[in-house]
């Protein structure tokens, strides 16, 4: 193994093993919001991930949601994933401190990433100072979950080059729970 020459072996194995999950089944992460940031109404915010370049995940479904509450608030829905992200202008959207951004396919309840939680607060009162990202779209969120609501924008591709991809939704979270197992290990171990 191209490792065994630098590395004791042990430590080439455990490469090997946490590395090759993360490149094979796809690699998704939000990298904001971070964990117990405050976004406040009002405010624009931005959201970025980055993801594995050949996993076939084109296109996403954005949605926020709190552990506390059932209750999905729409976001954006068919954002090419490419694009690394996008920002969030909130309005009147209820207070919470854990509120979490999922990243899916919504219409097979695919989950592909979520945030760490952060927190929704009333206008003015925010702890952040992050700034949007000007060379990204900005979407506007109004209000609380409503069943009712659609996604609040939809981007979607105008050059048809999407690629076909059909896994099994099975498939894809078995592999989503082996690719976080394995990225835990890896940050336990390095
Ligand atoms: C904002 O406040 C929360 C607690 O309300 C805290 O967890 C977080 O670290 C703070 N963030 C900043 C940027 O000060
Ligand atoms: C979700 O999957 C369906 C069917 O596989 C596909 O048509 C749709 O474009 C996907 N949505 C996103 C956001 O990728």
């Amino acid at each position: 193994m191209f490792f065994s020459r630098q590395l004791p072996a042990p430590l080439s194995v455990l490469l090997f093993v946490t590395l090759l999950p993360l490149a094979a089944h796809g690699y998704f992460k939000v990298t904001a919001p971070t964990k117990g940031i405050e976004w406040a109404n009002g405010q624009t915010y931005p959201v970025t991930w980055t993801k594995g370049l050949l996993d076939g995940v084109d296109f996403v479904d954005l949605e926020l949601t709190r552990m506390s509450t059932d209750g999905l608030i729409l976001v954006a829905r068919d954002v090419p994933s490419s694009t690394g992200g996008l920002n969030i202008a909130l309005n009147s959207v209820p207070a919470g401190d854990d509120y979490f951004l999922l990243v899916l396919n919504s219409t097979h309840g695919i989950m592909y990433a979520t945030s760490q939680p952060f927190s929704i607060v009333d206008s003015g009162s925010s702890n952040s100072s992050v700034q949007p990202i000007a060379s990204k779209p900005t979407v506007t969120v109004s209000g609380g979950p409503n069943p009712t609501a659609q996604f609040a924008a939809t981007f979607g591709s105008s050059s048809g080059a999407v690629r076909a991809w059909h896994p099994k939704p099975a498939a894809v979270l078995s592999a989503c729970f082996i690719s976080l197992a394995m990225f835990a290990g890896a940050v336990a171990v390095l």
